[in-house]
């Protein structure tokens, strides 16, 4: 079933795990990341320091010393403030946001346990970082608490905790009390300081920050490559919420931030990675593959990195606005399934096609769910699972076959594409 897919997906072979080699490092380029950097004085920053400017709650020390200068940072009370069963601790669809994430979310205990893990050993070892589970480097993302100062830590809040409630939605000090109020709405709360995940763009950014970029070091030393897409990675999460938004939607914004970020990574490098550029590019494709995608970048530009960043930091606040948004899936997942002919076209390498089909495939995995009747029709969901067979692996991508499997797709996917 659609849906399904990401998580096998992003299970790599072994093969293609040896393979993947190079990697990127952690990067928004939102302007309060930009503010923060510039008064930092960094050219180059990590991803702790990105975090630390997208959520002031991932503060390593030498930021800290100047934020609290200016800023009273408010405190995190840890997810036990929030695991009544009065309050998300519950078993309704209302109530039961804490359950969910205790129980079943990948963010629960996990990031932290993998940090114990032989394989983290290992990472450690090769970066000579010692312990990873007090590592900053791993911490940032595994265990965001660890990096924030005591003073800024309730009593409750528990390191080993992974990322908790307010590592999304914003450290809970000045808002705990009034958020439960009758006659607060959504805006008020974000006023007294929640943070605004119902925004696309915001919740984008959020989830970018641990999701698509690393430093280039630890992927080396073997970390797995991370790919970011948004409304996938929401399902596998599994989410909480009842979303009000389209697939489709926050698949684009979600691949937009993806895109703005790697262009910023490579914007950065001296002499851009092979891997990373393959990657972006793929991605910049099949954001712009048709003439009158409204993503469409035309080239030079499409090239030029600060501009394509730009460009598409613009393109997923846009988009993140439902009334603006003007992308119609059954055309979308029309022009993907007809792109047969990109994967028999000799002059681009196969390397670069493999980087394609992964996007693709995720993309009709995201889309197809959103023509009636089409999720559900066996013909539609064997040829789908057919080409995430075919882009499981990057090392044996067969091009030929993956072309010939789409036009499969696309005959069994035709009747769902037209309006009845
Ligand atoms: C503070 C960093 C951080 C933030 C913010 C974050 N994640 Fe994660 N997430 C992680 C880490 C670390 C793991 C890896 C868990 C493991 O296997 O150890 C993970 C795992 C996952 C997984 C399971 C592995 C995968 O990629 O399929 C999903 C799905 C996921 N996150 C979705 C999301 C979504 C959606 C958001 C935003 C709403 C988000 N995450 C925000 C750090 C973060
Ligand atoms: C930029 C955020 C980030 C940083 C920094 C980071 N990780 Fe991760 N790590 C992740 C995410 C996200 C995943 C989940 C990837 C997936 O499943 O697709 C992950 C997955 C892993 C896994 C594989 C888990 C599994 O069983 O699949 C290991 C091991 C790991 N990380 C260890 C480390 C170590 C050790 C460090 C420090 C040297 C580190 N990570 C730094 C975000 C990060
Ligand atoms: C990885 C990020 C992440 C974590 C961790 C997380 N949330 Fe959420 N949460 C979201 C996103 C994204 C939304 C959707 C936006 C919204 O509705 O505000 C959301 C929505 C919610 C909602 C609104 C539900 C609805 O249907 O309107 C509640 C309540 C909530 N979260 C509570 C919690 C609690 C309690 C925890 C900790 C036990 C938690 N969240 C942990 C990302 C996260």
């Amino acid at each position: 079933m659609p849906g399904k897919h990401l998580t096998r997906f992003s299970r790599h072979s072994p093969k293609e795990k040896r393979r993947r080699a190079a990697a990127v490092q952690n990067l928004a380029d939102t302007p309060t990341l930009l503010d923060s950097r510039k008064r930092l004085g960094l050219r180059q920053p990590s991803g702790a320091f990105v975090l630390a400017a997208l959520s002031v709650m991932f503060l390593l020390p030498t930021v800290l010393a100047e934020v609290t200068n200016s800023i009273a940072a408010p405190k995190f009370l840890g997810s036990q403030s929030c695991s009544s069963s009065s309050c998300h601790g519950g078993a309704g669809e209302k109530s039961n946001q804490y359950t969910i994430w205790s129980t079943h979310d990948f963010h629960h205990a996990r990031p932290y346990a993998t940090l114990e893990t032989a394989r983290s050993e290992r990472l450690a070892e090769v970066l000579k970082i010692g312990n990873p589970t007090q590592s900053a480097r791993c911490t940032v993302c595994h265990a965001p608490f660890a990096t924030v100062p005591a003073e800024r830590l309730g009593h409750d809040v528990a390191i080993t905790k992974g990322i908790s409630c307010e590592s999304c939605h914003g450290p809970a000090e000045n808002w705990i009390r009034s958020h439960t109020r009758p006659d607060y709405k959504h805006a008020d709360r974000v006023a007294a300081g929640m943070r605004d995940l119902k925004n696309l763009y915001v919740r984008a950014n959020t989830c970018v920050a641990c999701h698509q970029n690393i430093d280039p070091e630890i992927r080396a030393a073997g970390h797995p490559e991370l790919i970011f897409e948004l409304d996938g990675q929401s399902v596998t999460m599994p989410r909480h919420w009842r979303e009000t938004n389209s697939s489709a939607q926050i698949w684009f914004v979600g691949q937009a931030v993806a895109a703005r970020e790697m262009s910023w990574e490579l914007s950065n490098q001296a002499s851009p990675d092979r891997e990373l550029s393959e990657r972006r590019s793929a991605l910049v494709w099949i954001l712009s593959y048709q003439q009158n995608s409204p993503m469409n970048l035309s080239s030079p530009s499409r090239e030029d990195f600060k501009q394509t960043q730009a460009s598409y930091d613009r393109f997923a606040q846009q988009f993140a606005d439902a009334d603006k948004f003007p992308v119609d899936p059954a055309k979308t997942v029309g022009w993907l399934a007809n792109a047969g002919d990109t994967f028999t076209d000799k002059n681009i390498s196969t390397s670069h096609l493999a980087r394609r089909a992964e996007r693709l495939v995720l993309a009709l995995d995201r889309l197809v769910p959103e023509l009636p009747g089409a999720a559900t029709n066996p013909a539609v969901n064997q040829s789908l699972s057919k080409l995430f067979a075919d882009a499981q692996s990057l090392p044996d991508f067969d091009p030929k076959l993956f072309a010939e499997d789409l036009k499969t797709f696309h005959s069994s996917v035709a009747g769902f594409l037209e309006p009845k």
